[in-house]
């Protein structure tokens, strides 16, 4: 069907989102097509900023107890229902690299199948095969490359997890991940799903999908800021499995009590490693007649 500017147009005029613009501080004149790296500025990000600093110049040591200390969990909470999670499945914290080490270490550690290969994509973005690699080289587990365009079922022998992008960086192509969430998992195989380029950009179903990990970031397609952190999910009945291995202070039990050894708190407190210290009010509120969309709190 040929497309014409009024026919553009009038899709514009009858884009439900079409408002959306207006809440991001983008200068005058600019198209915006870059939130695949980082996303424009929501103006309601300034007014948050100032909050914080505010918080933290007058409440000093008492922040810590009063919001910042569990803001992983309490943004993953709002992030949920973005990425088709449950509340209790998601954190915010640190980035995607970590995040994805972490993971490794959780599943690898509880695979009792004797497999221990992970294998990272080809053509993915590098960050996930670097770090896949950097786990297996202190853990001894074997890693491997599933080559640009191969064949995924082809290549799960042996295989205790593999780390896709449901969207890759370069090329778009978008992966149907039900299908090969499936597909992995009757293979015996676990999926750490990447969803740097489908967060915020796409609908997602994460529990629909039955997948069961997942990491992504808030700087791209949710508009987090330079800096703003990654997020993890873990499916509710597969939170029970162990450690992540990057045991710090902040996912200790008692983080105060300044123990010797470690025990974990629970399954998300566990797996935030340096959580978020600043950001006492959230800069979005879920919107129920998007679904999963959010909308800029004003
Ligand atoms: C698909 C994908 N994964 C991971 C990353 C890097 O994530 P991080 O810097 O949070 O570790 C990027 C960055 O653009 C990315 O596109």
């Amino acid at each position: 069907m040929p497309v014409s500017l009024d026919s553009v147009r009038e899709r514009d005029r009858q884009d439900p989102l079409a408002d959306f613009k207006s809440h991001f501080a983008l200068p005058e004149g600019v198209l915006y097509l870059d939130g695949n790296s980082l996303g424009a500025q929501p103006k309601a990000a300034k007014q948050a900023v100032d909050e914080t600093l505010d918080q933290w110049r007058d409440q000093l040591i008492k922040g810590w107890n009063q919001g910042w200390f569990d803001a992983p969990e309490r943004l993953g909470n709002l992030l949920a229902p973005v990425i088709g999670a449950q509340r209790g499945e998601v954190s915010v914290t640190d980035n995607i690299t970590l995040n994805i080490f972490k993971l490794l270490g959780y599943i690898l550690g509880q695979c009792k199948s004797g497999r221990q290969a992970v294998l990272s994509e080809g053509g993915n973005f590098p960050t996930d095969g670097y770090i896949a690699q950097g786990y297996c080289r202190v853990s001894g587990a074997e890693h491997r490359f599933l080559p640009e365009g191969g064949n995924l079922a082809e290549h799960l022998d042996g295989v205790a997890v593999v780390v896709l992008s449901q969207v890759n960086y370069r090329t778009g192509k978008l992966r149907d991940m039900a299908t090969t969430t499936k597909l992995v998992h009757d293979h015996g195989a676990e999926v750490i799903w990447d969803l740097a380029h489908s967060a915020g950009a796409l609908p997602i179903d994460l529990n629909g999908c039955g997948a069961r990990y997942a990491v992504g970031c808030t700087y791209k397609y949710l508009n987090g800021g330079p800096g703003a952190p990654a997020f993890l999910y873990v499916h509710s009945d597969y939170q029970d499995k162990g450690w992540q291995p990057l045991s710090g202070w902040h996912g200790h039990a008692s983080p105060f009590a300044f123990e010797a050894d470690y025990t974990p708190a629970g399954i998300f407190p566990a797996f935030a490693l340096a959580p978020i210290r600043h950001l006492p009010t959230p800069l979005w509120k879920p919107h129920s007649p998007y679904g999963a969309r959010w909308t800029c709190r004003r």
